[in-house]
Order: structure tokens, then C-alpha cells, then sequence
């Protein structure tokens, strides 16, 4: 079966915006992730309906949290996961600046992590940033220019009994 590309580009409405009649071509993919137009008219319908904080006893917020819940139930699916482990939030930087400081109530001075010299800032200054703040010692791995990959080879001689997490995309 061929993959119906045009079916799934004409989802998401900001891939057929023109600029003085050139078609737009997004390369920052995830500087600024577009939206399918689904989503855009889901969020559009409850903003116009009124939204809440969840955990409310009126309409407006068991709408929010009804919203919320299936909007996790979405993603669980898509993705593969439960619901509850799901966790949305204002962009991946955030997540992971949050995501490194409940890890990091478990390490202690001496721990090690190892973050790459691949992988975009935001998933390095938050664990370079945990590892200032609690002592302890950042490894780096390296990759090769050439092929642009991970020296994954390289990977078993960072790794030791006080290694706490290996924050890499291979
Ligand atoms: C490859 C890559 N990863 C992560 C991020 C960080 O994403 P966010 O802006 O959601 O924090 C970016 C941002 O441009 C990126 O390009």
C-alpha cells in the first residue's frame, strides 16, 4: 500500500499557505510543529464553548478535564502508552527541564549522566543544569560528522555503576 501523502499534507492547512503567491516550505519542523486541522477546529470549539482550570465541579471545567482526558487517550494510542503516561506541557525544553528535576530527587553528588554532543540543547542544558546543581559528573558522547551518527561504539566506556541516565536520541 502507497502512503497517501497528499491525503495526509491536506490535514494540516498551514502546509498550503503561500507568501506572495510561493508556496511556504516549513524546514525548522520542530521550531514550529503545524497543526492538523482537526485539532485546530477541536481547540477553536472549546475555547468558543469556555474553558476552565480541570478539577472543578462546573460545566466549564468537566468539559476542559473531559477534553484533557481524551486528548491523553489520543496520544496514548498514537503513540503506544497509557494515558497516564502522557504528559503535555508549553514545549519539550519545559518537559524536560521538569522531567530532569523530579529524576534528580533521587541522585546524588558523584551520580553521573551522559548527554551527546548530537542532540539539540534542550534535552543537554537541562541535565547539564541537574548535574551543576547536585554535583555530579557529566559524560559526553561524541558523535562522527561524517555519517552524523552517535559514536554508539564509544557509548559502553561511559557507562558505569553511578551512571543515572543516558539523555541521547541514537
Ligand atoms: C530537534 C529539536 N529538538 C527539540 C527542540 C526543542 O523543542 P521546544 O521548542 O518544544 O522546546 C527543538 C526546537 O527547535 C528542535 O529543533
Amino acid at each position: 500500500m502507497q502512503f497517501p501523502i497528499e491525503d495526509v499534507r491536506a490535514q494540516f492547512p498551514a502546509l498550503s499557505t503561500t507568501d506572495s503567491g510561493v508556496q511556504r516550505i516549513y524546514f525548522d519542523a520542530p521550531g514550529g510543529t503545524q497543526i492538523c486541522g482537526a485539532a485546530i477546529d477541536r481547540i477553536s470549539e472549546h475555547l468558543k464553548k469556555g474553558t476552565a482550570n480541570d478539577g472543578g465541579v462546573f460545566q466549564s471545567s468537566r468539559d476542559t478535564q473531559e477534553l484533557v482526558e481524551a486528548a491523553h487517550a489520543a496520544m496514548a494510542d498514537l503513540l503506544g502508552g497509557h494515558p497516564d503516561e502522557i504528559a503535555f506541557g508549553a514545549n519539550m525544553t519545559t518537559l524536560t527541564l521538569s522531567l530532569s528535576r523530579a529524576l534528580a530527587q533521587e541522585w546524588d553528588a558523584g551520580d553521573e549522566l551522559v548527554v551527546t554532543r548530537l542532540d539539540h540543547d534542550a534535552n543537554i542544558a537541562p541535565w547539564l543544569l541537574v548535574a551543576r546543581d547536585k554535583g555530579m559528573t557529566v559524560r559526553w558522547l561524541d558523535f562522527d560528522p561524517a555519517p552524523g551518527r552517535l559514536e554508539l561504539d564509544a557509548l559502553p566506556q561511559l557507562l558505569g555503576t553511578k551512571t543515572r541516565l543516558v539523555a541521547g536520541r541514537p
